[in-house]
């Protein structure tokens, strides 16, 4: 039996995840797919009631499943609180506490899809990218940070962007594998010519590129890899990157497939356990309309499948449920192609459950 935490979080976290936990369900009932699920409070939802985003008993709710699927936390209500007590923090406490450095962030066009990116069909039409963003280090988690007074009486906010070599190692062996599994091309993201955290990146980036002859390597600075994204993004296919720079790249990929509603991630350490969840956030300007884009958080589901159950017969299931969705039509509003009305979060997540159990029994 697997155990899967449910942490629905803020805004439409709570709408999406509704509906990714309905797919869920449909394979417990329809394929025998042995997963039971535990919900747990995170974010502003938890701050509420505990006072605190990541509070003890989540985090071992989470420590203790197979797979943790999020929604998205933060919210306008919460943005005065101090760093430390808001709902991102949560995000970043369950990151780091549970290891996952190698966050994966699939940019894939669905063709019926083609019309809606904000580029021209001929630029994005067959677009696969995999962007590998470093989760638990950068200029994220770097210390010393903090907003200091200076003796002028003027204060100063500060970060660090700081990598060790192991965290370099690990996240780019990860690149690479995954590269192997793809078109075993590696484009290693950095600002090398300014930052020397960087510079070391991608020094340790190179070196392990040496263990895989098989994959080739190129290296690029962050602000052409932005350009060259919405220039060329077929160019690409397997993106490393820092925290932070991956974090920025991906929004930019998501675009390219039509919306951010579509793009899943999964969080991954050394073992099968993983966090998987959409990677936009909790739209707070369509949160209580039932009008979010569940599709992301579906997908992540699908990542879950194949990362941490070893299931890619089911994970592919899901995926082309959602392609039959997407053929059919239905379409939510974010995904602008001026063909029919919008349909709801709920109506969405109806028609892939619905698409999954036929295809199933
Ligand atoms: P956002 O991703 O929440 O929203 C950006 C824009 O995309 C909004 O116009 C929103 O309506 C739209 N959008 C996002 N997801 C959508 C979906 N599934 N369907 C349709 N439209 C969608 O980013 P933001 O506005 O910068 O941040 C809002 C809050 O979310 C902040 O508190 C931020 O810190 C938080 N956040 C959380 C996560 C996370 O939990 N992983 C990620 C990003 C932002
Ligand atoms: C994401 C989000 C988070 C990040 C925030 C909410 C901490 O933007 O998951 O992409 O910056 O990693
Ligand atoms: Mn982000």
């Amino acid at each position: 039996m697997k155990k899967v935490a449910v942490l629905p979080g803020d805004g439409i976290g709570p709408e999406v995840v509704a509906e990714a936990v309905r797919v869920l369900e449909c394979l417990r009932d329809e394929s025998g797919l042995a997963v039971e699920i535990e919900y747990g409070l995170v974010g502003g939802a938890a701050y509420d009631v505990h006072g605190q985003p990541l509070p003890e008993e989540v985090l071992k709710l989470a420590r203790e499943a197979d797979a943790i699927l999020l929604g998205a936390v933060g919210g306008r209500q919460w943005e005065a609180l101090p760093i430390a007590l808001r709902p991102e923090k949560a995000l970043l406490g369950l990151r780091a506490a549970l290891g996952v450095f190698a966050n994966l962030r699939p940019a894939i066009l669905y063709p019926q899809l083609a019309g809606a990116s904000t580029l021209r069909p001929e630029v994005v039409a067959g677009l696969d990218l995999m962007i590998v963003r470093e989760l638990t280090g950068g200029i994220y988690f770097g210390e010393p940070r903090g907003i200091r007074t200076l003796d002028t009486g003027e204060r100063q906010g500060f970060n660090t962007l700081v990598y060790s070599e192991s965290e370099i190692e690990r996240v780019a062996v990860r690149a690479f594998e995954t590269a192997r599994t793809r078109a075993h091309r590696v484009c290693s993201v950095d600002k090398a010519n300014v930052l020397e955290a960087t510079e070391l990146w991608r020094e340790v980036v190179t070196r392990v590129a040496s263990r895989y002859p098989d994959v080739a390597v190129t290296h690029m600075y962050v602000d052409n890899a932005a350009m060259q994204l919405v220039r060329a993004p077929k160019q690409f296919d397997v993106l490393v990157t820092t925290n932070m720079f991956g974090d920025i790249l991906s929004d930019a990929a998501a675009m390219l497939t039509g919306s951010i509603g579509m793009l899943p991630s999964a969080s991954l350490n050394e073992t099968d356990r993983g966090l998987y969840e959409p990677i936009h956030g909790s739209a707070p300007d369509i949160a209580g309309k039932g009008i979010a884009n569940p599709l992301a958080t579906i997908l992540s589901v699908a990542m879950m499948l194949r990362y941490s159950f070893h299931e890619p017969s089911l994970a592919a299931r899901v995926e082309a449920a959602v392609s039959a969705v997407l053929d059919s039509g239905l379409r939510t509003a974010d995904i602008r192609e001026g063909g029919p009305a919008a349909v709801s979060t709920r109506a969405m997540g109806d028609a892939v459950v619905a698409a999954l159990r036929s295809a199933l029994s």
